[in-house]
């Protein structure tokens, strides 16, 4: 399964999510097979390092952003990726106009898979204090957990589908 977070400018939320997901996935399913990467639907920071308070708010978690880089999405992705998870509503908004006639990668919010969130938006915070960039990781958070747990369960599905026993006999 291969997903890609995308935002604004690939410099603050979908770089956390990438490395969060990363992280988290590591951690916590490493059963499953995922890979994770992120894109800005603009071109304004592309080869940038994640935004300094970005890095800072990520950190204060223990996550380390330090070695992504910001690009921008390209219409390829839409074949290349299973899942292309949007930040916002205007993000989803851009990916649906620029998905080519017949993608097959599903799009969605990162946040319906967090429904406890009580929201759908992660807020862009670059015109934001540190605490807005704290709330961004807060919320990718939840989110990834909640994606996680989504396909794991997915992929027992599929296991008990095919006939495996859960004890692997
Ligand atoms: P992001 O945040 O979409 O979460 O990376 C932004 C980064 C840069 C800008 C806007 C949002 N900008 O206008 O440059």
């Amino acid at each position: 399964m291969k997903i890609l977070f995308v935002c604004l400018g690939n410099i603050c939320r979908s770089p956390t999510a990438e490395g969060v997901f990363r992280a988290l996935a590591g951690r916590e399913a490493p059963q499953l097979a995922l890979s994770a990467d992120s894109a800005g639907t603009a071109d304004y920071h592309v080869g940038a390092p994640p935004d300094r308070r970005t890095q800072q708010a990520a950190l204060r978690r223990g996550y380390d952003l330090s070695a992504l880089r910001a690009r921008q999405l390209e219409r390829a992705d839409f074949g290349r990726f299973d899942l292309l998870l949007a930040m916002d509503e205007s993000n989803l908004a851009d990916l649906r106009s620029l998905a080519p006639a017949g993608a097959q990668a599903r799009l969605a919010l990162l946040l319906q898979y967090a429904p406890d969130a009580g929201r759908l938006d992660v807020p862009d915070p670059y015109y934001g204090t540190a605490r807005d960039f704290d709330l961004v990781v807060e919320l990718v958070e939840r989110g990834a957990r909640g994606l996680l747990k989504a396909l794991a369960a997915q992929s027992s599905r599929r296991v008990s589908a095919g006939g495996v026993a859960a004890d692997g006999e």
